[in-house]
């Protein structure tokens, strides 16, 4: 992971860098890392800020052979490679919302955009895109962000190099990533569950048409969110966000 890295200063979103690089043949490990983004991409849609120099916008181009039904365990793996990562440089303790928004003090310092390109039910290639928030302060923010949003340095107190963190996350999610393969998904789960946020908790989870209230179990083999439905049994939801009380 990292061998190739392919570096812009400014570039659309590093998704689409990415997609590109898949499709002309790039090889798996590949890494596009942008200082600015102009249309950053987040989850269900949503824009991504990516001021310049400010965090880390990054993508990295994965061709794992492995099925198709398990792909959302990668997006969990990278949640465990930030969280291990900030928890083990900066000393904070970092939290994963499901599936991987990472908290620090119930405010959102990163997140990631799986996408994934496959031909019937093979996986042609995944591209993880991680953003996180590194050196903002309050006021780089827009407003509509600001209460959920926060950033390394605020958390933290202290400016950080970004090299320095994009190198740590590469080398962990190198080894994470190796030993995966080799040993399959158990001890991820166990690390991600480690850092779950609101885990045996009651929960909010909302989707495209439907709202629930129920418990929080933990993840299942296959990555999905495992929750109690209504009859007390365990479900598998593998779409929604999920919210808390406070
Ligand atoms: C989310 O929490 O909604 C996911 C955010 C992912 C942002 C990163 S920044 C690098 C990569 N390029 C993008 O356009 N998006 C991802």
């Amino acid at each position: 992971i990292g061998k190739s890295i392919i570096h812009r200063q400014i570039t659309s979103s590093t998704q689409d860098v990415a997609h590109q690089a898949a499709i002309d043949g790039a090889p798996h490990g590949t890494v596009i890392i942008a200082d600015e983004q102009t249309s950053g991409k987040g989850r269900m849609q949503r824009q991504w800020f990516s001021a310049a120099n400010k965090g880390i916008w990054m993508s990295i181009l994965l061709r794992p052979q492995i099925p198709l039904q398990t792909s959302p365990q990668l997006t969990l793996l990278c949640g465990t490679v930030l969280a291990a990562t900030f928890e083990k440089e900066l000393n904070v303790r970092p939290f994963i919302k499901w599936p991987n928004d990472i908290l620090i003090n119930e405010k959102k310092v990163a997140g990631i955009l799986t996408e994934m390109q496959a031909e019937q039910d093979r996986i042609q290639y995944v591209v993880v895109g991680i953003g996180i928030n590194v050196n903002q302060e309050k006021k780089d923010f827009p407003e509509e962000i600001a209460q959920k949003a926060s950033s390394l340095k605020m958390e933290t107190g202290t400016s950080l190099d970004l090299h320095k963190m994009i190198q740590e996350i590469l080398k962990r999610f190198e080894k994470m990533y190796d030993q995966y393969m080799q040993a399959g998904f158990a001890f991820v789960k166990a690390l991600w569950e480690g850092f779950g946020f609101k885990i045996g908790k009651d929960i909010i989870v909302r989707t495209m048409n439907n709202e629930r209230k129920t418990a929080f179990l933990g993840i299942a083999e296959d990555g999905a969110l495992l929750v109690k439905n209504d009859q007390g049994e365990k479900e598998k939801l593998y779409a929604g966000e999920i919210e808390w009380f406070k």
